[in-house]
């Protein structure tokens, strides 16, 4: 249900919308004038509006919605966390009915007719996905935003890069997928289970032990990327893993791409001479979130 809603395909129908969000926030951005931050007007706004769009979650329920998916993100606060994670449950609960009712186009109308012809699938399941979509995009996505921007940022030498054409901004965007994050990288991996013993190397992992794949270290990988340490847009093999591998691939990666592309594609043109307004030993990382990311990332440009 969710691979055709996140598809290429859809994605591209979408492309319009998510970049008109993108140019409007660039535009607040000018209409406010320098200096800006990067993560709090851009690439969080970008990521929650998308999302919602999607969704079809009503703008007045936008910031309430917003709130509750800041919330289930706060590794610091467990209670912030499990509260905002009931809310957020039970008011898509709430509009999974209404939009049953009164369906439109847009994916929570599709899980609730979902929903009504599969009596057998759990409810419960899927409003919890319908939920863990929405705050899911509040995760890994202003990441890497932020990273994007503040990689071009410091590597001027590559901006032409991403107006030499669509394969050009396509290859820069994998780039950025790849690049662990220079001053904050994410603190989580992806937890498996091993179902079977299996040997790595002069190791054994036993069948039943947990194992954490350390995914930007996957794409640190020197028998696989040449120079992976350095940031090379215009790189041409990049098989990267920052979307996962196998059955639980994530789902929404072409919307993830979608955003990073709009904003590579919009910003240096929008905010010319755009620069960091900080140094970088005064960057912060964002240790509410395992996907790492920075707290802020100050900016000026030059007001045309
Ligand atoms: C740059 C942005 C993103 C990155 C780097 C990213 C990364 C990942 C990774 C590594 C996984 C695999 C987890 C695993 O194997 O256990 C994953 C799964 C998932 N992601 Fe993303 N993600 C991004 C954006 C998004 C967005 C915007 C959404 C929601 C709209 C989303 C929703 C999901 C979901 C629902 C899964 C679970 C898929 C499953 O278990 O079948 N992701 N993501």
């Amino acid at each position: 249900m969710l691979g055709s809603s996140f598809s290429p395909l859809r994605m591209k129908a979408l492309e319009p919308a998510i970049a008109s969000i993108a140019r409007d926030l660039i535009d607040d951005m000018r209409r406010v004038g320098p200096p800006g931050d990067i993560r709090e007007s851009l690439a969080e706004p970008l990521a929650a509006s998308a999302i919602s769009l999607i969704l079809g979650i009503p703008r007045e329920d936008h910031d309430k919605v917003l709130d509750w998916s800041e919330g289930c993100l706060d590794i610091r606060n467990i209670d912030r966390a499990t509260e905002s994670d009931m809310q957020l449950t039970e008011y898509m609960e709430r509009l999974l009915d209404q939009k049953l009712r009164n369906p439109s186009e847009d994916l929570l109308s599709d899980m609730s007719i979902y929903i009504r012809d599969n009596p057998h699938e759990s409810r419960r399941e899927i409003i919890g996905l319908a939920a863990g979509l929405r705050f899911a995009s509040q995760l890994n996505t202003p990441a890497a935003i932020d990273r994007a921007v503040y990689l071009f940022l410091t590597h001027p030498e590559y901006l032409d890069e991403l107006h030499s054409g669509s394969a050009a901004l396509k290859r820069a965007v994998e780039e950025v997928l790849r690049h662990p994050h220079p001053v904050s990288p994410r603190v989580a991996g992806i937890p498996r289970y091993a179902h079977e013993d299996i040997g790595v190397d002069a190791h054994t992992i036993q069948r039943g032990d947990l194992v954490i794949f350390d995914l930007d270290e996957a794409n640190r990988d020197s028998s696989v990327f040449d120079s992976p340490l350095e940031f090379h847009p215009d790189r041409r093999a990049n098989q990267h893993l920052a979307f996962g591998y196998g059955g639980h691939y994530c789902v929404a990666a072409s919307l993830a791409r979608l955003e990073l592309k709009v904003v590579l594609e919009t910003i240096f043109e929008m905010l010319p001479n755009l620069r960091l307004a900080t140094d970088i030993d005064n960057l912060s990382r964002n240790s509410e979130r395992l996907s790492g990311g920075l707290t802020k990332l100050p900016v000026s440009w030059d007001q045309g």
